[in-house]
């Protein structure tokens, strides 16, 4: 028998080589190889095509897609709208997430509704039969159609699978499995590639829909979903602040869907629910308006979410005044502000300045930048904006007030939620008033916009 090669795989980006070093050569992570021992190099094969035929060159128009009719329903609103409006068969989904923020839960929950319809497979290698069987009971689904196996080499699962034929599985988590073809320990990069490398030729050969659940962790120190990405249709990050009872699955690569799509769930002691108006979760609103903050509509997906700015400026005894921004990009603020300075005239050189996006949102996008200038002069004057302002727009070098994606889905999120007054850029503006209820204010220069803001304070 050939011995078995020896190889190094790097734990972050999963790239490998030849002997051990101690960067990898690839992403740059120090001390990040680890020991993989690789299979022998397969004899060369029948070609086989992507759904385990012999592939066969086709055109377009006579290949049918699967229409929209054949997605699964999870019966949760939330997971469908990630996934991009149900599950959709042959699919592979991996669900990654710290441990302890209900990805078991959420899955469970999922799979029960699906059972309903179709046959349904849940493998655990991380609980007993007993310990789901619990957890199904807490969450009042006892009596769901629902397949377990407690098992976790790849081979035997597959096996099953092959005989149970469901059209929905489960598994978790990926860490747990390993496959008798590697001799390095489950949880290894090795072990996790090939193994999912094995399951997902399984879901695409047969039409099953696969969910692989990953544990991240903080410092990324076990074989981490990121070696899976590209080997899945749809990587959905499962988050939520320990200590806050709110979930976020966001959708941040999806074949079949738009990326960056949020759902947001809260953990109750029954399980999961689904949270379908998160912009009165993330605002919740002052009893009388305090200086320093704004509402600011921003975008999740495809979905227009109401979050509150915040901005205390304080005077600096520092040489280097300090510039804390959570939630939102610090670099970003610092330039935000040097445009304050140049266009506006407003120098913050002596003062401190800190931002914050309340409810533990993270936003990414250039249309914070309005509603930060207005948060931090807020603060910086000691007057507070009117109650009723929601604002959006990107603040360029220039101090000009640049259009932002989907500006009509915005107001009317605004009009919804009792806004009566909106600063945005020109651009955006509608041609006709605005929508219901709300006074539009179209402008063009970052002065325009202030004058605008702060009149009616
Ligand atoms: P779990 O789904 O086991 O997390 P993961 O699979 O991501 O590790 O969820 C664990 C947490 O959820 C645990 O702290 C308890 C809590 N929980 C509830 O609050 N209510 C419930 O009904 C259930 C089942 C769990
Ligand atoms: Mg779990």
């Amino acid at each position: 028998m050939a011995r078995p090669r020896v190889a190094y795989a790097c734990t972050e980006c999963g790239a490998r080589q030849g002997r051990w070093v101690g960067r990898c050569p690839d992403c740059g992570a120090w001390n990040s190889l680890e020991e993989v021992v690789e299979a022998p190099a397969p004899r060369a094969r029948r070609t086989v095509g992507y759904a385990g035929e012999a592939a066969q060159v086709r055109s377009l128009a006579e290949v049918r897609p699967e229409g929209d009719t054949a997605r699964l329903a999870t019966g949760l609103g939330e997971l469908d709208r990630v996934l991009g409006g149900g599950l959709v068969p042959g699919s592979v989904v991996l669900l990654g997430g710290d441990p302890g923020v209900g990805k078991s839960t959420l899955l469970l929950q999922a799979l029960a509704h699906l059972g309903r319809e179709a046959p349904v497979l849940y493998v655990t290698g991380e609980e007993s039969l007993r310990q789901v069987a619990l957890r199904a009971q807490r969450l009042g689904l006892g009596e769901a159609p629902l397949r377990l196996l407690a098992e976790t080499q790849v081979e035997a699962v597959l096996e099953h699978a092959t005989r149970e034929a469901p059209r929905v599985m489960a598994i978790d988590s990926i860490q747990t499995l390993h496959t008798e073809a590697l001799a390095s320990a489950p949880g290894s990069v090795g072990q996790v590639r090939e193994s999912a490398a094995r399951l997902v030729r399984h879901a695409k050969a047969t039409g099953t829909a696969l969910f692989l659940v990953g544990h991240v962790t903080k410092e990324g120190s076990l074989a981490g979903p990121r070696v899976l990405e590209h080997m899945v249709d749809t990587v959905l990050y499962f988050e939520g602040d320990t200590g806050s009872r709110f979930r976020v699955v966001r959708a941040v690569k999806n074949r079949f869907g738009a990326v960056n799509e949020l759902g947001v769930f809260a953990m109750t002691d029954a399980g999961l629910r689904e949270v379908s108006n998160p912009s009165a979760l993330f605002l919740q609103r002052h009893e009388r308006q305090v200086p320093g903050s704004v509402v600011l509509v921003t975008r999740e997906g495809t979905r227009p979410l109401l979050v509150e700015v915040q901005a205390l400026v304080a005077p600096s005894h520092l040489g280097n005044p300090r510039r804390v921004a959570v939630g939102l990009e610090v670099q970003r603020l610092g330039m935000l502000l040097a445009v304050l300075q140049r266009h506006a005239g407003v120098s913050l050189h002596d003062q401190d300045v800190f931002l914050n996006v309340v409810g533990g949102v993270r936003v990414e996008e250039t249309a914070a930048d309005l509603a930060v200038l207005l948060a931090v002069l807020s603060s910086l004057r000691d007057r507070p904006l009117p109650r009723e302002l929601a604002v959006f727009g990107e603040v360029g070098l220039a101090g000009e007030i640049r259009p932002v994606p989907g500006g009509p889905e915005r107001l009317r999120e605004a009009a919804k939620h009792g806004f009566r007054q909106a600063v945005v850029p020109r651009a955006n503006a509608p041609r006709s008033g605005g929508a219901a209820g709300l006074a539009v204010r179209p402008v063009r220069r970052l002065e325009e916009a202030l004058a605008a803001a702060f009149e009616e304070a």
